[in-house]
């Protein structure tokens, strides 16, 4: 088992690099994605999250590793997976390697997208996305062929209550506080490597996959 991690800020790009990837075999586990799963599905976990995501706060550490956890368990051995939104948190970032060293796993890489605050805000509130199959456009960069509509499975498409402006910056700072640091972490293991993530979206999924091969 081998796994990849996408770091970056909210809106920096990670779902849309992953949909590349998926192409080439990896398996996409956005926990933002799990998460989102469980609201539609209305489920007890479901309801407690979405107080936290329209706020922008973070799903606690228990939670979010148990999902992960269950996916691993489950997992066959030659599997390689991209972990989009996790760990978000260093404790996370510790129980990975756990999770991974206990299936005989390794973690090949960290992609890191790095793209200014002002773009962020501009590409999460152009952000349109599926409400049914999770699908993400953009109105400007990435627009659906008929306007609110998934080209994918025609079900509308939607802004994210999480992609209000004043809830973006609330996710940046908690982006800088908790999620930031990790970096380093994973800096200390020479495992980074950095994406200018401001460029087009053809020219970052490129340099994605002319890295990972
Ligand atoms: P999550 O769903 O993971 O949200 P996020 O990390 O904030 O990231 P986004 O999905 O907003 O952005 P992205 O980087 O994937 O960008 P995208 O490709 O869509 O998490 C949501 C919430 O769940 C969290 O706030 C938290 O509450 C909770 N949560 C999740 N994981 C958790 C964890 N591990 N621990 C605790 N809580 C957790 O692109 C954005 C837009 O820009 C799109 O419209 C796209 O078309 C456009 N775009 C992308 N790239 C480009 C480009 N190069 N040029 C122009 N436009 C572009």
């Amino acid at each position: 088992m081998t796994a990849i991690v996408l770091l970056g800020p909210p809106g920096a790009g990670k779902g849309t690099v992953a949909e590349v990837l998926v192409e080439k075999g990896y398996t996409h586990i956005s926990t933002g994605e799990l998460l989102r799963e469980q609201i539609r599905l209305g489920t007890p976990l479901g309801l407690k999250a979405k107080k936290l995501l329209d706020l922008g706060k973070f799903v606690s550490d228990e939670i979010v590793v148990g999902m992960i956890q269950v996916v691993l368990e489950a997992a066959s051995a030659g599997k390689k997976f991209l972990f989009d939104g996790f760990p978000r948190t260093l404790l996370q970032a510790k129980k990975l390697d756990e999770l991974l060293c206990s299936r005989e796993g390794d973690l090949s890489d960290v992609i890191l997208l790095e793209c200014p605050d002002e773009l962020i805000v501009e590409r999460l509130s152009g952000r349109r996305t599926c409400t049914k199959c999770g699908a993400v456009y953009h109105t400007t960069y990435n627009p659906a062929s008929v306007d609110d509509i998934c080209d994918a499975d025609g079900c509308e498409l939607q802004l994210r209550p999480d992609d209000a402006v004043e809830t973006i910056k609330r996710r940046l700072a908690i982006y800088t506080e908790r999620t930031a640091p990790l970096v380093g972490f994973y800096q200390e293991r020479g495992r980074v490597y950095t994406v200018d993530a401001s460029r087009s979206i053809e020219d970052v999924r490129n340099e994605v996959l002319e890295r990972l091969g």
